[in-house]
């Protein structure tokens, strides 16, 4: 593969680079609630911006359906990006169209600017291959080298991602470099006990790693929403919370094989309704009652998990233990990422959620290992899966 530092020894004093990033923020309402992926990215952009190249930045937001819709414009990215660079980021109001056309050619030396978001053009995420590479011959028109620093999005096979890497002298970004890295690492011989926590909604989303990582760790933790469809499997009733019927029997299969592997809670928070505002209360897995839901793992779980996690030399930890967006469910991530800290060994937090949790949770960082930005994509890679984007770039 080769990398932007190979493009910066070949020199990109007045030309143009097209950047792929993945800027694809979550939002609470008009605001950027975590910047992180932003930031992940500044690194290429500054010493592309130092060496004076023209970074043309572009990303997807959100799933717009191949048009325009002003809801995920990537205008309020352009402006945050504009103020972490301390310069301005011109942006377009199109992706390879007139606007596009005019900001690309006007550029100069150390100049940034960002498209639109790349979904707002159906060629970006087309099945037909035609399609998509048409959308990326335009896109490669603008620049004279292609760098993907793009991480979060190395597992979709996307105009961008993929289809314009084979069009365009391609090299890979700090970012996604180091994300490789780190990954390669989870997948060798980790140090043990390798200990990893899942969360998040959905059990069907995570079943192809755990089959994948059952086998090579020595403890899987289980939280979050998905925590529900395993106590279903146990025989426990679990009220109004989130359940995958259809995965009841996959989770009951995946016990067995666990046993002495996988840990479940012990106690949840149950509520009356998704709401920060809901009556709640912490109770034992085999009592929650059938019109409450469950919405965070409970205290006793909590403490249970943190004291797998003390003896631990290498963790990866992806989706959040409950709703942490709500305060009052936000207690058993917060302590999970808490006893991830205190971990004296290699720790990676995968994924956008989790990513997200630590930072609004005010967490330190620098007390983590590394924190992916690529919720999807570091879980293929973990799965051992091909990423299109990392093959076109090794192309
Ligand atoms: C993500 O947030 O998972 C990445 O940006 C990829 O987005 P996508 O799942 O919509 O392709
Ligand atoms: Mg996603």
């Amino acid at each position: 593969m080769r990398t932007l530092d190979d493009l910066l020894t070949e020199g990109v004093e007045g030309r143009r680079v097209l950047l792929r990033a993945d800027l694809n923020v979550p939002f609470d309402k008009e605001k950027i609630s975590d910047d992180g992926r932003i930031r992940a990215v500044l690194p290429t952009i500054r010493d592309l911006v130092t060496s004076g190249g023209a970074v043309i930045v572009c990303s997807h937001l959100g799933r717009p359906k191949g048009a325009p819709d002003p809801k995920y414009s990537l205008a309020p990215v352009a402006a945050r990006l504009g103020e972490l660079l301390g310069s301005a980021v011109v942006m377009a109001e199109d992706t390879v169209g007139p606007s596009a056309r005019s900001i690309v050619d006007g550029m100069g030396p150390g100049d940034v600017a960002l498209l639109e978001n790349l979904r707002f053009n159906p060629g970006e995420t087309s099945k037909d291959d035609a399609e998509r590479l048409a959308f990326a011959r335009q896109l490669a028109a603008f620049a004279q080298s292609y760098v993907d620093d793009a991480f979060g999005a190395v597992h979709r096979r996307h105009a961008s991602v993929y289809d314009v890497a084979a069009l365009l002298p391609h090299y890979a970004g700090h970012l996604v470099l180091r994300e490789v890295e780190v990954l390669r690492r989870l997948t060798g011989e980790p140090e043990r006990p390798y200990v990893v926590v899942l969360g998040g909604s959905k059990v069907s989303d995570k079943l192809a790693v755990i089959e994948t990582l059952l086998p090579k760790v020595d403890k899987l933790l289980v939280g979050g929403g998905m925590c529900f469809t395993f106590l279903k499997a146990l025989g426990h009733g679990v009220g109004k919370s989130l359940l995958e019927a259809e995965m009841v029997d996959t989770c009951r299969d995946l016990l067995e094989r666990g046993a002495g592997k996988i840990e479940l809670p012990v106690d949840v928070v149950a509520a009356d309704a998704f709401a920060a505002d809901s009556p709640h209360e912490t109770v034992a897995v085999d009592a929650i009652p059938a019109d409450k839901l469950g919405l965070d793992i409970g205290p006793e779980t909590t403490a249970a998990f943190a004291s797998v996690l003390e003896g631990a030399k290498t963790v990866f930890w992806n989706g959040p233990m409950g709703v942490f967006e709500l305060a009052p469910f936000a207690a058993g991530t917060l302590g999970v990422a808490e006893a991830i800290t205190k971990v004296d060994g290699f720790t990676v937090v995968g994924g956008g959620d989790s990513a997200a949790a630590v930072r609004q949770l005010g967490l330190d960082e620098s007390a983590f290992g590394h924190i992916s930005t690529g919720g999807g994509a570091s879980l293929e890679y973990l799965e051992g899966k091909e990423l299109p984007g990392l093959v076109a770039l090794e192309a």
